[in-house]
C-alpha cells in the first residue's frame, strides 16, 4: 500500500514515460514484420509483462533492456492466447488482429467485462469480418479464421480506439486497401502508424477520423520510440492542483494535453506550455469547473476523468462531470468520500461540491486511473492516507511514487 502524508507542495521537474496505451499495441504489431523490432521507452508496467508474456507464447524472442525492448517475431509458431494471459489484461484483445493477419486463423477467448463495464469486442469482430474473415464468437471463445484478409472499406458506428487499432494492425498484412471511416483520433494511433511505417507499411491519415492502410506491402525490422503517456502527465497537472506548488512537466506534448489544459487552467491553475514540456503552477484554492464531459479525443479523457475529480474535490464550488465513454467509471467516488469529500453521483453524471479541507482516510483502489485519483487526492488532504491495491495503479504507472517523491511529496510504499 501506498502511505500519503498530504499537505506538501509539489516542485520540481519530471520526465514521463513511454505511454501505456501505445507500446500495447506496439507490441502486438511487432508480431507483422517477421522480424526483429526495438522498442524504445517503454514503460515498466504489469501490463506490458503481460503483452511480453503473450508474445513468448506466441513463440517470438523477446529480451527486455531497461527501457527498451527487443522482439524476433520470425519464429512465431502460434495462433492462440491461453485463458490466463486473456484474463491478466483485457487489453489482449489488440493481439487479435495481427494473429487472424499474419496466421490465417485465432483462437482467444473473449476479453469479457472489467472495472469500467461490460466493453464488448463487436466493432473489432465486424472489422474482421468485413475484411472476409469468418468470426465465431459464441461460448465465450472468439476463434476466426481466413485465408487471406482483404482491404475493405469500414465505418466505425462509434470511434473505438481499440477497434481503430486492431483494423490498422489486420490490414497492414491484407490484399488491397483499408480505410477506416470515423476512426478514433487518439494520439496513440498516430504512435502506432509511425511504428507501422518504420516497418515499411503504408498508413495515412491517423490522427484523424479516416485512416487509411495500403495492404500487402513488404515490412521489414524496425525501431520505434513510445510516444511519452498524456494520462500520467494529466495524473502529475491534477497532483499539482491539489496539492499547490510548481510542476515542470519536461517531455510532455501540449498539443496531447489541450483538453485538460483548458480544464484545469478554468480551475485557477496557471500552465504555461514550451514547444515539448509545460510548466504548471497552482497557489490558490481551485475554483469549480462547471461541466467537464468525458469524450473521444481531442475532447476531455475518460482516463482522466477521475484524477482531474479528485483535484477539484476542494474547488470552490460544485463542478459537474458527465461520463459518456465507459458506464461504470465512478467507482472511485466511494473511496474519494472516505476522506470527505462531497460528490453526488446519478446514471453518467457526478456532481463534485467542493469542501474545504479533505482528511486522510484508509482507501483501495477500484481501478487503474480511480487509484491514480486517490493518490491525486491524498496529497491535497490533511493527515495520513492508506492506499492499498496497487495493483491496479501498477497497470499503468511506471514510477508514480518515485516520481511524486522527487516532486516533494510525501509518499511511500509498504508492503503488507
Ligand atoms: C482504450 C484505452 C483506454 C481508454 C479508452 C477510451 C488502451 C489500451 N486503452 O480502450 O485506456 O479509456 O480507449 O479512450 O488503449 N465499444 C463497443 N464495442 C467495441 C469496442 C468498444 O461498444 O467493439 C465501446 C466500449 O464499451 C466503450 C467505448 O466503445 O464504451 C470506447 O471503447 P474503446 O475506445 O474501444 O476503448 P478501448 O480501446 O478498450
Amino acid at each position: 500500500m501506498f502511505i500519503v502524508s498530504g499537505g506538501n507542495k509539489l516542485q520540481g521537474s519530471v520526465r514521463l514515460s513511454g505511454a501505456k496505451n501505445s507500446v500495447l499495441p506496439i507490441l502486438a504489431a511487432s508480431l507483422l514484420n517477421r522480424g526483429e523490432s526495438l522498442i524504445e521507452n517503454c514503460p515498466d508496467l504489469s501490463d506490458v509483462q503481460a503483452s511480453m508474456e503473450i508474445l513468448c507464447h506466441l513463440g517470438c524472442v523477446v529480451k527486455k533492456d531497461g527501457k527498451t525492448i527487443y522482439i524476433d517475431s520470425r519464429p512465431m509458431n502460434r495462433c492462440d492466447i491461453p485463458d490466463e494471459l486473456m484474463r491478466k489484461m483485457r487489453s489482449s484483445v489488440i493481439f487479435l488482429g495481427p494473429i487472424l493477419a499474419r496466421t490465417g486463423c485465432v483462437d482467444m477467448c473473449m476479453p469479457g467485462g472489467c472495472e469500467l463495464g461490460s466493453r464488448p469486442i463487436d466493432l473489432h469482430l465486424a472489422a474482421m469480418r468485413k475484411m472476409g474473415a469468418n468470426v465465431d464468437d459464441s461460448g465465450g471463445a472468439v476463434k476466426c479464421s481466413s485465408l487471406k484478409l482483404r482491404g475493405a472499406e469500414i465505418n466505425l458506428s462509434f470511434p473505438s480506439v481499440g477497434a481503430t487499432e486492431n483494423t490498422m494492425l489486420a490490414a497492414c498484412l491484407a490484399e488491397g486497401d483499408t480505410v477506416i471511416t470515423n476512426a478514433a483520433c487518439e494520439p496513440e494511433i498516430e504512435d502506432l502508424q509511425n511504428y507501422l511505417c518504420a516497418m515499411g507499411a503504408k498508413v495515412y491519415g491517423a490522427g484523424t477520423s479516416t485512416v487509411v492502410i495500403k495492404g500487402n506491402y513488404e515490412l521489414h525490422d524496425a525501431v520505434h520510440s513510445v510516444v511519452p503517456d498524456r494520462i500520467v502527465a494529466a495524473t502529475y497537472m491534477s497532483a499539482v492542483c491539489s496539492a499547490g506548488g510548481c510542476v515542470t512537466i519536461e517531455n510532455a506534448v501540449p498539443a496531447h494535453l489541450k483538453a485538460i489544459t483548458e480544464v484545469l487552467s478554468a480551475a485557477g491553475c496557471v500552465i504555461k506550455e514550451m514547444p515539448l514540456g509545460i510548466v504548471i503552477e497552482s497557489y490558490n484554492r481551485p475554483k469549480a469547473v462547471p461541466h467537464i464531459r468525458t469524450a473521444p479525443y481531442p475532447g476531455f479523457p475518460t482516463d482522466a476523468q477521475a484524477p482531474v475529480m479528485a483535484a477539484l474535490l476542494k474547488a470552490e464550488g460544485a463542478s459537474v462531470f458527465v461520463e459518456t465513454i465507459f458506464e461504470n467509471r465512478y467507482r472511485h467516488v466511494g473511496e474519494l468520500m472516505r476522506m470527505g469529500a462531497d460528490i453526488r453521483t446519478e446514471g453518467r453524471a457526478a456532481v463534485v461540491f467542493g469542501v474545504e479541507n479533505l482528511g486522510g482516510a484508509v482507501m483501495e483502489c477500484t481501478d487503474l486511473r480511480g487509484g491514480a485519483a486517490l493518490v491525486v487526492a491524498a496529497l491535497g488532504a490533511e493527515g495520513e492516507s492508506r492506499i492499498c491495491e496497487l495493483k491496479h495503479i501498477d497497470r499503468g504507472y511506471d514510477s508514480l511514487e518515485k516520481d511524486l517523491k522527487n516532486m516533494g511529496a510525501a509518499i511511500k510504499r509498504v508492503e503488507i
